[in-house]
């Protein structure tokens, strides 16, 4: 499973990024809203960090607004995909970049009939949200298990990106169902990393270490 890096801070972006295991990174408005500079630079200087695809959402909602600012989110860097709202308007956008070699993020998927139809529009990426399903007492692992089993029913080329992510859980079973990315945001990518008995194991080496004689 691919590793994605959900953030617009390009500290954390770097930081991650030299742990050796990010192969792309995800933003959105929200998050680049708390970056407090214009989308563009951002969005330049990520992929400057990462040589993976940088997901960059645009904010127009009607079908020619959404292909004018992802034309000028693509032409910033050959990294760049764009990230288009699970809407009418946002397929209609995605089959035209996709006919023109654009690579696509549809986000905001919360059912499998909405992955589907983001697929046969072509999306490169679909990305359901579910930690904000779980927020309203839904399952949201389950569907990614629904999506998951429907790609393969069809062998859609579309990679589900597992979003919306808010514990190490998430990205255990996203792992176990198959999804091909997670995106992860930077506070769950360091608790990955840690487990109580690796604390306590290192602790006691150190410890034993000083009892070994020095030649
Ligand atoms: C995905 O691309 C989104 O940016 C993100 O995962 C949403 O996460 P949130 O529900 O924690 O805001």
């Amino acid at each position: 499973m691919k590793l994605f890096i959900d953030s617009g801070d390009v500290d954390e972006i770097r930081e991650a990024q030299s742990m050796g295991a990010i192969d792309g990174v995800t933003t959105n408005p929200s998050l680049l809203a708390k970056a407090g500079r214009p989308t563009k630079d951002v969005i330049t200087e990520i992929c400057e960090i990462v040589d993976g695809p940088v997901s960059a959402e645009v904010i127009a909602t009607d079908t020619q607004g959404i292909l004018r600012e992802g034309r000028e989110l693509a032409k910033l860097h050959p990294n760049v995909v764009v990230k288009v709202p699970l809407i009418k308007d946002g397929l209609k956008a995605v089959r035209t970049f996709t006919d023109e070699g654009i690579k696509t993020n549809v986000t905001l998927c919360f059912s499998a009939p909405q992955a589907l139809m983001a697929a046969k529009a072509g999306a490169t990426y679909i990305s359901p949200f579910v930690g904000r399903i779980d927020d309203i007492g839904g399952d949201g692992m389950e569907l990614i298990g629904q999506i998951c089993t429907i790609y393969d029913n069809y062998d859609l080329e579309t990679e589900v990106l597992t979003a919306s992510i808010r514990h190490p859980q998430h990205f255990l079973q996203a792992a176990l169902i198959g999804s091909h990315v997670a995106t992860v945001p930077f506070n769950v990518i360091v608790q990955l990393l840690q487990h109580p008995l690796t604390d306590k194991g290192l602790a006691k080496f150190l410890e034993d270490a000083k009892k070994i004689p020095q030649g």
